[in-house]
């Protein structure tokens, strides 16, 4: 059985559809705060299986300590954390905190039962302000937040831990940027409050819960002046986690891998994909430059090519389609 930790979340709920479908039995354990039951009831809709949900915060010892006594995990995907950049600036502690206990937590309590594979959620922000792209690798990494430091230092950790522990298999994922939804519309991202990111800003525009976009800076070194991204469809980063359960179960150790395209698309790129595949118009005005925000970033996708065998297969219309289709449905997402 497979524990997502934060599998009721964006990234957790497609993972665990695809685990579904590749075979798996899976639990989840999600404290639901930045995601809603609602979302593991839509997942037994969408995969007419009951799914096993904990509410648990997973930096609780004694709670994880009992989950693990009950259920035969074999591996973990952790998913739980805090993700909002901007938060971790202003409360770097709540951060350092949370991120770091839970790994910890899951961790230790893996070592104490012999639950030898752990995928974590990295992300590409370690690569902090890359020196050039395409990203692989082995490029040197440092960040420019909080957030982003949580990430970092956890990598280091399971790096450690690996290292010492020969039974351990550590997969580190670092995602670039996921979009899209499950092509149901049934599940999708469905951020607290004002989007910080680009598309649910842009689906919350479409749908006219906000005005128009504001596009942060058209200065950049890059085609048209905005930001470059590489954009994956969330369903086919959900793909890349079956992928490395499997590497995992076969290989000792700890390897890391970015879960991109690599392709990188323009801000203003975007919106035109977007409106183009929607017949839809998303008004927008030209802003200054989001502190902390680089040029370029997008992902040398071989290493995981080659290793995982795993490629994204989706283009950026059917991404910008099935984000569209989840917010159009589901207007307050959720609720
Ligand atoms: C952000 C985080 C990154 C995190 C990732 C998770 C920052 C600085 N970085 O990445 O650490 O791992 O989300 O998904 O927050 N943009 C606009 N207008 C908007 C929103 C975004 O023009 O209203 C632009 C940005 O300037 C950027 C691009 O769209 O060029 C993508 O932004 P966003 O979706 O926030 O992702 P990242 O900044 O790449």
């Amino acid at each position: 059985m497979v524990l997502l930790t934060g599998g009721a979340g964006y990234i957790g709920s497609h993972t665990c559809i695809e685990l579904i479908n590749s075979g798996y039995d899976v639990l989840i354990a999600d404290d639901f705060s930045n995601s809603k039951p609602e979302a593991v009831r839509r997942l037994e809709e969408i995969t007419g299986r009951k799914i096993p949900l904990v509410n648990i915060d997973v930096a609780d010892k004694e709670a994880v300590e009992k989950l693990f006594n009950e259920n035969e995990i074999d591996a973990v995907v952790h998913f739980a954390g805090y993700k909002a950049v901007g938060e971790s600036v202003q409360f770097p502690l709540k951060y350092y905190r949370n991120n770091i206990d839970t790994a910890l937590t899951i961790l230790e309590t893996m070592e104490r039962h012999d639950v030898h594979n752990f995928i974590f959620s990295s992300s590409a922000t370690v690569y902090g302000i890359p020196e050039s792209v395409p990203l692989h690798e082995e490029m040197k990494t440092g960040c420019t937040n909080p957030y982003g430091f949580t990430k970092l230092m956890i990598e280091q950790i399971l790096r450690d831990a690996a290292f010492a522990n020969p039974k351990l298999s550590v997969v580190l994922l670092r995602y670039f940027n996921p979009i899209g939804a499950h092509e149901s519309g049934r599940i999708g991202e469905d951020p607290n409050g004002i989007p910080n990111n680009l598309l649910p800003f842009i689906t919350q525009v479409a749908v006219g819960k906000l005005p128009e976009l504001g596009v942060f800076g058209n200065d950049y070194n890059t085609h048209d002046g905005t930001g470059v991204r590489d954009y994956i469809h969330v369903v086919d980063l959900a793909k890349g986690h079956v992928a490395a359960i499997g590497y995992a179960k076969e290989n000792k150790g700890c390897e890391v891998f970015n879960l991109g395209t690599g392709t990188g698309y323009s801000v203003l790129d975007i919106v035109k994909a977007f409106e183009k595949v929607n017949n839809l118009k998303i008004p927008y005005t030209i802003k200054e430059r989001r502190p902390g925000d680089i040029d370029e970033c997008y992902a040398d996708p071989k290493k995981a090519r080659e290793k995982l065998h795993w490629t994204a297969e989706k283009t950026i219309e059917d991404m910008c389609r099935d984000s569209w289709n989840w917010q159009s449905h589901n207007q307050n997402g959720y609720e």
